[in-house]
C-alpha cells in the first residue's frame, strides 16, 4: 500500500486523518491536492471552524458556513469526519466564558450547543459510484471530540466556566446530549499530555471509568499527542493500553512532534524516529483505532505562532516535500 492512510488501514487501523480549514484548500491548490487525497488521509478534522466561537458567536445565532463547506469537500473526496469540539474553555465567545449563568441555564447552554452541532454533520449520507458501479453508502461522521481538555496537567479539573459553575456534571451533561444527537457517532473525551503514563493520564482513566459506572456515553479517549522531538514518553503501549482496558477506543487526535529550530539532519532523524515510535504504540493497541494528525505541512502548523523559535512539527515541510517523520509513519506501521 501507498499513502499514509492505505498504510495505515492495510494494518488493521481505519484512518489516517489531518485538520485543515476552507481558506487553506481554496487558496492553495498543491496543499489542496494533497488534502484530498483519500490514499494519505481518510479522515478530515476541522482546525478551528466547528469550535463555539466560529459556531455560536451569539447566543443562538448560528454560523455553520465554515463547516458545512469543509464537509462537502470531504464528501467529495470520500474522506470522514471527526467532529471538534463541542465543550471546550478556550475560543469560548464571550457570551459564554464570562460566566454569569446559573448552573441549570449553563446546563441548558451545553445541551443547546451540543445538540445543535453535532445534529448538523450527523448522518450525512454519501452516495459514491466505484468503478463496480456498486453504490456505497456510509454514515459520514465518525466520531466527536465532545469535552476537549478537562485537566490540568496535575490530573485536577481545570477551572473552567463549565467546571466553576457545574463541577464535573458538565462532561455528563454534553455526553448525553451528543448521543440523543446523533446515535452513530462515537464519542469523545479528548486532552493533551495524556500520551504517556502520569497524573494525568491516570486522572482521565478515573473519569472515564466512572462515567461507564455512571451508564454515561463514552466511547473513546482521544490523545491529541503535541510532542516534543526527543522527548517522546517512553510508556506510550502501557498507556494506551491502561485506557483500552476500560473499553473504550482510543485515537491519536492532534499529532504533531516540534523541534528547536533551525531543522538539522539530526533532528529531521529525531523526529523520524519518534513519528516511528507513537505510530508503533498504537500499531501495538488494538484499541487505538487511528491517528490525526494536526495539519500535515509545515506551512500551515499552529507551532511557530504559540512556541517561538520551535516548529517543523509536522510529516509535509513547508514546500509539501514529504520529511524523514513521513517514513517513520510507514516505518511505525511495519
Ligand atoms: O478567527 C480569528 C480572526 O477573526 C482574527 O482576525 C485572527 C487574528 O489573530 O485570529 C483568528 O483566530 C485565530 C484562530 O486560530 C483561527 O485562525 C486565533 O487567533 C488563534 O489563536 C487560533 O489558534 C488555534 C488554537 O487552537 C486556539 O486555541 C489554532 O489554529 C489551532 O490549531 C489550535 O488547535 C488546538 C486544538 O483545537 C485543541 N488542542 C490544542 C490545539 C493546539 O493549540
Amino acid at each position: 500500500a501507498t499513502g499514509l492512510h492505505n498504510v495505515a488501514v492495510s494494518k488493521g487501523k481505519l484512518y489516517i486523518g489531518t485538520a485543515t480549514e476552507m481558506y487553506k484548500l481554496n487558496g492553495d491548490a498543491p496543499y489542496a491536492a494533497i488534502a484530498s487525497d483519500i490514499n494519505e488521509f481518510g479522515m478530515i478534522t476541522a482546525e478551528n471552524s466547528m469550535k463555539w466561537d466560529a459556531t455560536e458567536r451569539t447566543q443562538g445565532v448560528w454560523t455553520f458556513t465554515g463547516g458545512d463547506n469543509l464537509v462537502n469537500w470531504a464528501i467529495a473526496n470520500g474522506q470522514k469526519l471527526r467532529g471538534h469540539t463541542t465543550v471546550w474553555h478556550s475560543q469560548l465567545p464571550s457570551w459564554v466564558s464570562s460566566g454569569g449563568f446559573s448552573a441549570a441555564a449553563l446546563t441548558s447552554v451545553i445541551e443547546n450547543h451540543t445538540t445543535t452541532l453535532i445534529d448538523r454533520y450527523k448522518g450525512k449520507i454519501n452516495l459514491q459510484q466505484p468503478p463496480s458501479l456498486e453504490l456505497t453508502i456510509f454514515i459520514f461522521t465518525d466520531s466527536w471530540d465532545v469535552v476537549n481538555e478537562p485537566f490540568n496537567d496535575d490530573g485536577t479539573f481545570r477551572s473552567s466556566v463549565f467546571y466553576t459553575t457545574l463541577g464535573t456534571s458538565y462532561i455528563a451533561t454534553a455526553l448525553h446530549a451528543a448521543r440523543a444527537a446523533d446515535p452513530a457517532a462515537k464519542l469523545y473525551i479528548n486532552d493533551y499530555n495524556i500520551d504517556g503514563l502520569g497524573a494525568k493520564s491516570t486522572a482521565m482513566a478515573n473519569l472515564v471509568a466512572q462515567l461507564k459506572a455512571d451508564n454515561v456515553p463514552i466511547d473513546g479517549i482521544g490523545i491529541q499527542g503535541h510532542l516534543i522531538v526527543g522527548a517522546v514518553p517512553n510508556n506510550l503501549q502501557a498507556n494506551f493500553e491502561q485506557f483500552a482496558a476500560l473499553g473504550v477506543e482510543i485515537a491519536i487526535t492532534e499529532l504533531d512532534i516540534r523541534m528547536t529550530l533551525p531543522v538539522t539532519p539530526e533532528k529531521l532523524a529525531q523526529q523520524k524516529a519518534d513519528y516511528k515510535k507513537v505510530v508503533a504504540a498504537c500499531k501495538a493497541v488494538p484499541a487505538c483505532v487511528g491517528i490525526t494528525v494536526w495539519e500535515y505541512t509545515d506551512k500551515y502548523s499552529w507551532v511557530p505562532g504559540v512556541f517561538s523559535s520551535q516548529g517543523a512539527a509536522l510529516p509535509w515541510d513547508d514546500n509539501l516535500a514529504k520529511k524523514p517523520a513521513y517514513d517513520g509513519i510507514v516505518e511505525g506501521f511495519n
